[in-house]
């Protein structure tokens, strides 16, 4: 998995430079960048079919690929982190997890930009490269900082609604919030202890597979916001035992709104 993250990275590396050079051109990156991401698949798909024929996939551009072992599949979003990588942002990752007889059970989240290869695996730890990983132990809501992700045009109303709402719920009481364009590596964060804690809504399995594995094994906890499946429903809760029941609390009381003038055209 590995092996597969970097050949994906390094090719996905290459395509960012050029994005960068097309910043300024007119008909600007997107399509570009939209062949980046298959590229990147193909070569993880290619590299991990033939090291372990027969897993299934579960694929952001490919979808579901059904393999002969209905123990094993791999779960991968190649490029996560895509609108910091259209913008020349150097902020993206490559996710691959494993999961087998229905748990996660490794994870890899490859940041190409700043070369950390973020990897764990049930009951061996979580590690950055050879150091290991262990979340935050702060347990003061007033000292901690927390990632989390922002809607955007075209998603429903109430998922503004329910984002400020939330917002509203945390920004006085904590030290900051983050919104750095990349589920995978704000759990990835969480796992290293540069952020004591990570919520989202309405994300997908891939972009959050790889990161909760490296978060459970470096001593954090993992769970649905509202107590579900997070591969399921995607609202996932990220953070230390004793933040996480706090921030738990928090987001369930929290009363969706939308802030005055945000429907002006
Ligand atoms: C996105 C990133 C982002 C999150 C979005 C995801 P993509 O993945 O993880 O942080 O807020 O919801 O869709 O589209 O860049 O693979
Ligand atoms: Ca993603
Ligand atoms: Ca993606």
């Amino acid at each position: 998995m590995i092996n597969a993250a970097r050949s994906a990275g390094r090719s996905l590396a290459r395509d960012f430079h050029e994005v960068e050079n097309l910043q300024v051109s007119k008909k600007g990156p997107g399509d570009f960048v939209s062949n980046a991401d298959h590229r990147a698949e193909d070569i993880i798909f290619e590299a991990l079919s033939k090291a372990r024929p027969g897993y299934g996939f579960v694929m952001e551009e490919r979808g579901v690929v059904e393999g002969s072992d209905k123990t094993n599949r791999f779960i991968v979003d190649p490029l996560d982190g895509t609108l910091n990588f259209l913008h020349g942002q150097p902020h993206f990752a490559v996710s691959i997890a494993l999961e087998r007889e229905g748990q996660l059970f490794c994870g890899v989240v490859y940041d190409v930009a700043k070369n950390e290869i973020f990897w764990a695996e049930k009951g061996r730890g979580a590690w950055l490269e050879n150091r290991k990983l262990r979340v935050a132990a702060r347990r003061k809501l007033g000292e901690s900082v927390f990632a989390t992700g922002t809607p955007w045009l075209g998603k429903a109303e109430e998922h503004h609604q329910q984002f400020w709402g939330e917002l509203a719920a945390m920004t006085p009481v904590c030290a900051g919030i983050r919104r750095y364009g990349s589920a995978a590596l704000d759990l990835a964060y969480v796992a290293a202890g540069r952020f004591d804690g990570f919520w989202e809504r309405h994300l997908k399995s891939w972009d959050i597979a790889a990161g909760a594995v490296l978060v459970r094994e470096a001593g954090g906890v993992v769970g649905e916001i509202d107590g579900g499946d997070i591969l399921t429903t995607g609202n996932i809760l990220a953070a230390n035992d004793d933040l996480y029941s706090q921030l738990e609390a928090r987001l369930r009381k929290a009363k969706a709104f939308l802030p005055a003038g945000s429907d002006d055209a």
